[in-house]
């Protein structure tokens, strides 16, 4: 039986893409069921129109109030019968209402190794302090800030002469690894979530 998923992106898409390949390739057993944006311009979008998937704008400012908003997410997640929400580059902070009314889990993927540097910016945060490696965490969503139980990771060095955008395109050939490898971990019933640690981060 496939995992339904439904993902949800803001922008340029290229986890999403990770996924449709591995789903393609037969890497995972998934079955996308829906992409759903809060940005009509999300090159997300059309990446899923290319590959016969639902792809579903719901703007905020078309709801008097973020619970409405949020509501009428989880209903198409519903209608679409998933089994697993994936944000991929999702750019609004989920609230406690919308965790709290999921009847299925989330995740995230997340470029820095959490929980350093969490929130926006994640790879300028890293450049700033001055580490030496970084990487990406595929995590369960929780009511914190990039806060929920780690799956798994991946580490990538930082080299001297890197900018933002070379350490985060290191990083996010990392995340186009990792996120599929996550859920086919996840869809294949291998991880046990308690309430801090999820299993088996650990290398099989
Ligand atoms: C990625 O860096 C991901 O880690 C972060 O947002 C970015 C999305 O990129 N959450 P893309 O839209 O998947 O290309």
């Amino acid at each position: 039986m496939r995992l339904r998923i439904a993902v949800l992106a803001s922008s340029r898409g290229t986890n999403l893409q990770a996924l449709i390949d591995a789903q393609e390739k037969d890497e995972i057993p998934t079955k996308i069921a829906v992409v759903i944006s809060d940005n009509p311009k999300a090159l997300a979008l059309e990446r899923a129109q290319k590959h016969q998937i639902p792809a579903i704008t719901v703007v905020r400012q078309d709801f008097p109030t973020r619970e409405l908003y949020e509501q009428e997410i989880l209903d198409l997640i519903n209608k679409y019968s998933c089994d697993l929400i994936c944000l991929a580059g999702f750019m609004r902070i989920l609230s406690p209402y919308f965790i709290g009314n999921s009847q299925i889990k989330i995740i995230n993927i997340h470029p820095s190794l959490l929980p350093s540097f969490p929130g926006l910016d994640a790879q300028q945060q890293a450049l700033d302090y001055g580490v030496k490696f970084s990487g990406c965490t595929v995590h369960f969503v929780d009511e914190g800030m990039d806060s929920g139980p780690i799956i798994l990771q991946a580490v990538v060095p930082v080299l001297v002469d890197d900018t933002e955008e070379t350490l985060s395109l290191r990083i996010l050939a990392e995340e186009h690894r990792i996120y599929p490898e996550a859920i086919k971990l996840i869809a294949e019933g291998k991880v046990e979530v308690g309430a801090r640690i999820a299993r088996p981060p650990l290398h099989q």
